[in-house]
Formats: C-alpha cells, sequence, structure tokens
C-alpha cells in the first residue's frame, strides 16, 4: 500500500521482459507469484506486495504512465527513444540487454538515397539525420530482418540480442548505435503523491542490480 492508501499499479511489458522483470522483483525482497510468468492475464492483483499489474504490449507501456494509468512502469530504453513520452525515468534494471544497430546484406553497398526499415521510425530518422545521411525510413511492424532479404530496404535499424536472428538469415551489424536495457520509470504527478513507495520500490530494486554487479 502507498502512502496515500492505494496500490501502485504498475505497467508490465507481456511476454519475455516480464519474466526478467519479475525475477527482478522477487530478487528485491517483492513477493511476486512465480503463476503469473506464463499468465494471459492483463490486470494481476499483487497484494502482498501492494502493486497491482497491468499486462501491456511492451511499446504501450510509457503511454500507461504518462496518463497515469499506471504509476509506474517497465519498459526498453529502445521504447523510451521512440516514444519520448513525459514520464520520469528512475532506474536502470539492467534487464533485456541487447542493442540497437544498423544492419544490412554483407555485399550491401552505398546509395545515394537508401531505403531503411525498422519498428523504430524516430530513432532511425534521428540517427541519420545525426550522420548527415539522406535516408528513406520504412515503417514495419516485425520481421525486420526480412526487408534487405527481399529487396524492401537497403538496411535496417533493429535490436540485436544474441545475433541469431541476424546468423540465420546473412545478415551482419554494420554499427551499433546504442545500448539498451529495460527502464523503470514513473507518472510525474504519481512520482510527487507516492513517493514513499516509489522511493522504497527504487531503493529495494537497487539493492538487488547491485547484488548482481550493477549495471
Ligand atoms: C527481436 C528483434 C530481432 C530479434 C533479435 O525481434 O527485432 O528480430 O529479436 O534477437 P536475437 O539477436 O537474439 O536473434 P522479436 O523477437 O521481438 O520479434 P519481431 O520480429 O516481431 O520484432
Amino acid at each position: 500500500m502507498t502512502e496515500n492508501g492505494g496500490v501502485l499499479k504498475v505497467a508490465m511489458p507481456k511476454g519475455r521482459i516480464y519474466k526478467q522483470a519479475s525475477k527482478l522483483f522477487r530478487q528485491a525482497g517483492l513477493p511476486i507469484p512465480e503463476d503469473f510468468d506464463d499468465s494471459r492475464r492483463l490486470i494481476i492483483p499483487v497484494p502482498e506486495a501492494g502493486m497491482e499489474f497491468i499486462m501491456a504490449k511492451p511499446v504501450d507501456v510509457p503511454t500507461y504512465v504518462e496518463y497515469g494509468v499506471a504509476d509506474i512502469g517497465v519498459v526498453g530504453k529502445d521504447v523510451m527513444m521512440e516514444e519520448a513520452k513525459d514520464v520520469y525515468e528512475l532506474l536502470d534494471l539492467g534487464i533485456a540487454r541487447c542493442r540497437m544497430s544498423v544492419i544490412g546484406l554483407p555485399d550491401w553497398k552505398p546509395v545515394i538515397h537508401p531505403r531503411v526499415a525498422t519498428k523504430y521510425p524516430n530513432v532511425a530518422s534521428q540517427y541519420f539525420r545525426e550522420q548527415g545521411q539522406q535516408v528513406e525510413v520504412i515503417k514495419l511492424n516485425g520481421s525486420i530482418e526480412l526487408a534487405p532479404l527481399i529487396g524492401l530496404a537497403d538496411r535496417i535499424v533493429d535490436m540485436v540480442e544474441t545475433g541469431q536472428t541476424l546468423r540465420e538469415n546473412g545478415l551482419v551489424e554494420m554499427q551499433e548505435m546504442f545500448q539498451v536495457t529495460s527502464r523503470l520509470i514513473a507518472n510525474r504527478v504519481s512520482y510527487r503523491l507516492k513517493n514513499t513507495a516509489i522511493q522504497t520500490l527504487c531503493d529495494q530494486l537497487g539493492r538487488a542490480i547491485a547484488v548482481q554487479g550493477g549495471v
């Protein structure tokens, strides 16, 4: 429970990041039952921890937090950079570690106005603008690696975690753009009204992260 008597509403990313996030929360001493790891429920009360989890599509987590329907959320730096929402970024959780990279076929030849396919059009546009390169950005929603293989794009901007998708599709990483980990974010008003509960959670998570060797 928070100082205002309410539960802390936490926007959690559905899917593989949730398992890492719930594990970290448990390592921080929060009693999050493991049965939720494979659950399809979208609103999960966790009264033992004074929380309620809102299971969101990862890309939507900052929206729930910005509008205040979630007080805090767990979200990748990739989504934070793409969505640029008005929220506080409180903590680097050090989980779901990967990188955002420019990727292409190994025999790629420079062209005047290359097409770049990505799920991250804002991130890609800003990156190439800063590099002084004119590109046409094509927004896709998944399986981005298909684009250079079938001639839709010259390059892609996408996440690389193990590199398996690239290897299995004969693609190479041309430039690493930035490292990505999940962050704890907070709604600006909630951060003031539920400050004790949020700060306590940050301290608990911070200690658990330090035990794992920091971020
Ligand atoms: C992500 C990302 C890459 C892949 C990288 O895709 O977009 O395709 O994972 O992981 P790897 O380096 O370990 O192979 P995701 O699985 O989220 O699916 P998507 O195709 O729908 O984006």
